[in-house]
């Protein structure tokens, strides 16, 4: 039997099958539309265009498998999370969605936390109202559009709207439901508090349901559409974050990811919903029943080094650049990066702080430029792991994901800046993978999370921080915060 795991992300979708031992059977993706800026801060997306690639995408992986093919008994779903789909009492959507790094919703955030108070939305939620976050968006559209909120019927985040298509069923996870601001975080249910304040009625909100729960089953007309057997079932799966730690085996507390994409996100596992009184921490419920888990995300991680190189060195290879960087010894003779070219979340929660090099004297090369790009990511995600500290939040094991994890570099530096060993794993598979774990455990071939993780995911290599080197990174990372004050105060 196969499993199939389907991450409806922000420029694409992918359909992953895999077998009963966890291992990748087949995979194919299918792009977006380009998300809008109607306005500078504003991002918007079609629902339709996301079924669209989704059917593609299953399509292909179907397409790709090899023969003979086995049955795909279970589904699971995960995609870019926060995003806000409404829709009428037919189910039709009302308006594009506000997706993720929708910013417009400053003034919302500042009325919810005036109507329920900063601290006691934590309390309630596990977190502070940020406009990334759904329940802001819907804020929006009941002050700017309430012809459209008179209209709506129900709220989906972007996957789960996908989940509708193919089932009818109107379904969220609880680690989905953590990033709506919607949620009771610590008992793993609905707000009642919160939606009564926020005048957002309880029957717009899905059926909450546990990331491994089946809560769904493919309709007979999605299945015509895809390809897929009516009936098949399908596991609530959870937000790609959630979904994407699972695919990389952080389901014990103690373990730890530190994931390079455009974005840099450090996300641990815990036993208890561990809430930081600043909100400087995302607290969300895990995809594993009974855990939590917290994340600090740097805007501008991969992005840095991708701007640098469009900006500076284009048509060079990051190989090349890196490999230049390479000879520069660690410190980059002074040379400093606050990445915040686009504002910072963690721990500053400043989306108007602008990045800035520091400390450039003649003797600096290009080689030290990119140098001090790799070091000054790092540095910024040792932010989250100095929250850590401060809320005793346990780190045993830190894995390496996304593009910070390819080269030997960038694996140096972090292992060095974060001062403990770090593991690369030998396929590192996402989000999709992930959910796809998900369904297996769901139909009951795994009997856990953890034994699927078990099963299936390997470490290919650790690498033990260099003593010399973790010398000039704690130094070096006191130089550095030193940055963010001066640069906050130039606005
Ligand atoms: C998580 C977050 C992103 C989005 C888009 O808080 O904002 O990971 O889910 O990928």
């Amino acid at each position: 039997m196969w499993f199939l795991g389907m991450d409806i992300g922000t420029g694409g979708t992918r359909a992953v099958l895999i077998d009963e031992q966890g291992s990748i059977v087949s995979s194919a993706s299918a792009e977006h539309a380009p998300f809008r800026t109607p306005q500078p801060g504003w991002a918007e997306q079609d629902p339709e265009d996301w079924w669209r690639a989704a059917v593609e995408a299953i399509r292909g992986a179907l397409a790709a498998a090899p023969e003979p093919s086995q049955p795909i008994v279970g589904i699971g779903l995960t995609g870019q999370m926060h995003g806000a789909v409404l829709l009428d009492d037919s189910g039709q959507v009302l308006r594009p969605s506000l997706i993720w790094c929708d910013t417009r919703t400053q003034p919302q955030c500042d009325w919810l936390h005036a109507e329920i108070g900063y601290e006691r939305l934590i309390e309630l939620t596990c977190n502070p109202a940020l406009p990334n976050f759904t329940l802001t968006k819907l804020l929006w559209v009941k002050e700017h559009e309430p012809d459209i909120f008179a209209r709506t019927a129900h709220i989906l985040c972007p996957k789960d709207y996908v989940r509708f298509r193919l089932t009818g069923s109107f379904a969220i996870d609880v680690q989905e439901a953590s990033g709506t601001l919607l949620l009771d975080v610590t008992h793993r249910r609905w707000s009642t508090q919160v939606a009564a304040a926020a005048g957002i009625p309880e029957p717009w909100l899905p059926e909450v349901f546990e990331s491994t729960d089946v809560c769904a089953f493919i309709s007979g007309v999605a299945a015509s559409e895809t390809g897929l057997a009516a009936g098949t079932p399908v596991v609530a799966g959870a937000g790609d974050q959630g979904a994407g730690a699972v695919g990389m085996g952080i389901l014990a507390p103690g373990s730890v990811s530190a994931t390079i994409g455009t974005s840099g996100v450090v996300f641990a596992a815990t036993a208890n919903p561990v809430k930081d009184p600043k909100g400087r921490l995302h607290t969300f419920c895990h995809a594993v029943p009974g855990r939590w888990h917290v994340m600090g995300v740097t805007q501008s991680a991969g992005l840095s080094f991708r701007w640098l190189r469009e900006t500076f060195f284009a048509g060079q290879e990051y190989d090349a650049l890196t490999a230049a960087a390479s000879a520069i010894a660690p410190g980059s003779d002074g040379l400093l990066w606050a990445p915040y070219l686009l504002g910072e979340r963690t721990p500053h929660l400043d989306p108007e702080v602008r990045a800035s090099f520091a400390g450039i004297h003649s003797g600096h090369g290009a080689a030290h430029f990119t140098r001090a790009v790799l070091e000054g990511v790092a540095y910024s995600l040792q932010d989250t792991f100095t929250l850590f500290a401060e809320l005793s939040i346990p780190v045993s094991a830190i894995r390496l994901g996304g593009g910070g994890a390819r080269g030997p570099l960038w694996r140096r530096i972090q292992a060095a800046v974060y001062g403990q060993p770090i593991e690369i794993l030998t396929a590192e598979e996402g989000g999709a993978f992930g959910s796809a774990l998900m369904a297996g455990v769901g139909v009951g071939h795994w009997a856990t999370l953890d034994d699927a993780c078990r099963a299936s995911i390997t470490v290919a290599e650790r690498i033990a921080p260099d003593p010399a080197w973790i010398k000039v990174y704690k130094a070096g990372y006191q130089r550095w915060q030193k940055l963010y004050p001066a640069l906050a105060a130039l606005r």
